[in-house]
């Protein structure tokens, strides 16, 4: 089953057309067509095990770090198949950063920890603009304030949602077009939650950001559009004031009313 977004209002960021994903012999993805608008958040929802995640690493060829991973159908970025075998798959991967459930800063200094990319991708190289850089993405994350008289101390001292804003400053730092997020506060607190929904709402100005998240509240607060699956297939997209008060399908209504998940 394929649902295409017809009713898309801005421009279209990302394509996805027939995207099958196997793990093996087993097809976990079954023949999805989604777009993502540009300097939108959305965010997939649905129960565990319904491929998500497996979709989500479709959109920066994270997939392509499993071996027994295959991806088939279509995937474009701006017009341009990011399936190209002449595309530069790091260059990519800073194009659509990603931001993982558990905080995974580099075992470095939290300096280190932002500098690492700029300097990799040859977008700063002196000292005073990798400063700038370390700086500006910090103070984008919300972070700045707490961390500007420790940068040369270990990343993975910071408290888990000052870790988790780390690597959100980390993916800004070589400045991206889309952020893929997948289930971003589920291990942190009430509080480092909020303080992540308030950045994303303030990152979307500038990023596309696509968010997967178990938390329906979470889905309702940060995202401008909704997409349901279930077991593989997307089962319904829409704005999500809509997909949550007025569901097209039964099992999006049993999901969100949580009579399964
Ligand atoms: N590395 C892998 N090898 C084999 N099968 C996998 C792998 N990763 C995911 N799968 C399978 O693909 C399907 C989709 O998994 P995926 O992790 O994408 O679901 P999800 O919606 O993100 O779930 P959750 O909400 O629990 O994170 C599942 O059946 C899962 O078992
Ligand atoms: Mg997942």
């Amino acid at each position: 089953m394929t649902a295409i977004e017809t009713n898309s209002s801005g421009k279209v960021k990302m394509t996805a057309r027939d995207v099958r994903v196997f793990y093996g012999d087993n097809e976990a993805i079954h023949g999805v067509d989604l777009d993502v608008i540009e300097n939108e958040v959305i965010a997939f929802i649905g129960p565990s095990g319904c491929g998500k995640s497996t979709f989500l690493r479709c959109l920066n060829r994270m997939n392509d770090t499993i071996d027994i991973c295959r991806v088939t159908g279509s995937i474009k970025m701006d017009g341009r198949d990011i399936y190209d075998p002449s595309l530069d798959v790091v260059q990519l991967r800073a194009q659509v950063g990603m931001v993982f459930q558990k905080p995974n800063p580099f075992p470095k200094s939290i300096y280190e920890n932002i500098a690492y990319g700029p300097r990799l991708h040859g977008l700063a190289s002196r000292k005073s603009e990798l400063d700038d850089v370390v700086e500006s993405s910090l103070r984008r994350a919300g972070l700045w304030n707490e961390v500007k008289d420790r940068l040369d101390q270990p990343g993975t001292g910071l408290s888990g949602g000052q870790q988790q804003r780390l690597c959100i400053a980390r993916s800004i730092a070589v400045s991206p077009d889309v952020i893929l997020m997948d289930e971003p506060c589920s291990a942190l607190d009430p509080i480092a939650t909020s303080i992540i929904e308030e950045l994303i709402d303030e990152l979307k100005q500038n990023f596309t950001i696509v968010i997967v998240t178990h938390n329906m509240q979470q889905a309702a607060r940060v995202s401008d559009r909704t997409a349901f699956f279930h077991l593989g297939d997307l089962i319904e997209i829409g704005a999500t004031n809509e997909v949550f008060t007025n569901p097209k399908n039964k099992r999006t209504e049993d999901y969100i009313t949580g009579r399964y998940g």
